[in-house]
């Protein structure tokens, strides 16, 4: 595949004050300085908006050290079509990437506006401007969900996606049949990348690892789903980013097939550790690491404060990510293990609660 340098690029990353998108920012800025990137997201309160300001200050403090590149932050929203199509008109950004979505499973079941709004109209806002805007590449966010009940592990993306569980993954699931119509219709190289569930330091609050400590911290009872039988690929946030970096560099060519029309220069990757973890042994690493790290103190009763329950909707029982087309594509294969990273996260949240 062919590498295009992003040094010197314009690169528009919406979400940029999110988990995944203030990391790829700053990953960005100290490795492939000078260039020029403009981040929007509109900050809601989704979940502890203290945490977004945090990542932003991080982004702020980075982007102060590379005088040679240039930060450009608009608070605002995807969903606003003509404050888009303005971004893509002053700015001309080379290579986009559309991090900017209601994210969580859960949460769709009981608020699916919020998805409709900033993951179907806001990521046709996207393709539109790259339309108008010819881009470079536009990578986007997909996500494991779309596999839903999946039985054949590990999880290709060669495989049927078709039985969606919940509206998010629907709404994922749509991003790529969307993509594909405007690479196909106007020659646009889109790769869409699903993510296996990502954490780390300053993640996101309504994920279960997050949701366990602050409730171990609290002295309450974690509620374990599925009774435990539950097998995540859980995906150390620096892989994530090394990942969406390296398919940044290398859009999808562009040729024409039989019919002299364009053949879709379009991608999907899976982007997820290619090693599920068990639920129970996820929570036990995460309570010693919290005790490690002094967020909870050494004679914690970890089993006292742990509830086996049934399954909840919009659940899936094992997510695993078959990686190979990423290693042949791109060399490059998620390596951090659970340890090190809930060590880093735990002591992220030490420092950032001040316990
Ligand atoms: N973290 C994971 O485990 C995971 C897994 C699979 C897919 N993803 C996808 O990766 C992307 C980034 O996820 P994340 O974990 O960083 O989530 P995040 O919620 O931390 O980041 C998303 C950011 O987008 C912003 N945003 C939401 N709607 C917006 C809108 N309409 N306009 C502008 N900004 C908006 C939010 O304020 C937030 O800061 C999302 O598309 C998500 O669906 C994440």
């Amino acid at each position: 595949m062919e590498e295009v340098l992003i040094t010197n690029k314009k690169i528009f990353i919406t979400g940029a004050a999110g988990f995944i998108g203030s990391n790829l920012v700053i990953e960005l800025f100290n490795t492939q300085s000078p260039l020029t990137i403009i981040g929007i997201d509109s900050l809601n309160d989704y979940y502890d908006v203290s945490i977004k300001e945090w990542r932003l200050s991080e982004i702020q403090k980075c982007a102060e050290k590379h005088p040679d590149s240039t930060w450009t932050f608009i608070k605002g929203s995807i969903t606003d079509k003509s404050l888009i199509d303005s971004i893509f008109h002053d700015y001309k950004p080379d290579i986009v990437v559309n991090l900017a979505a209601q994210a969580g499973v859960r949460y769709s079941i009981t608020n699916p506006d919020a998805y409709i709004e900033s993951n179907i109209i806001g990521f046709y806002n996207i393709l539109e401007a790259c339309r108008n805007h010819p881009v470079e590449h536009l990578v986007y966010a997909s996500s494991s969900s779309v596999y839903g009940g999946n039985k054949k592990v590990p999880f290709s993306t060669d495989d049927k996606v078709d039985n969606p569980v919940s509206l998010y993954a629907a709404t994922k699931k749509s991003n790529e049949l969307m993509a594909h119509a405007y690479s196909k219709l106007y020659n646009i190289p889109s790769t869409g990348l699903r993510f296996f569930t990502v954490y780390g330091p300053a993640g996101r609050p309504d994920m279960a690892y997050f949701g366990f400590t602050n409730k171990l911290v609290n002295n309450e009872t974690i509620k374990i789903f599925n009774y435990g039988n539950c097998k995540r690929d859980f995906t150390y946030v620096d892989d994530i980013v090394e990942g969406v970096k390296r398919v940044m560099m290398s859009p999808p060519e562009k040729k024409n097939g039989e019919d002299g029309l364009p053949v879709p220069p379009y991608k999907i990757y899976n982007i997820g550790n290619n090693n599920p973890e068990n639920l129970l042994d996820f929570v036990q690493i995460l309570s010693e690491e919290l005790i490690r790290a002094g967020v909870l103190p050494k004679d914690y009763d970890f089993d006292a404060h742990k509830e086996l329950v049934p399954m909840q909707p919009g659940d899936v029982p094992v997510t695993y990510a078959d990686t190979s087309a990423l290693e042949a594509d791109f060399g490059f294969k998620p390596s951090t293990n659970l340890r090190e990273g809930l060590r880093k996260f735990a002591e992220w949240y030490k420092n950032f609660y001040k316990i």
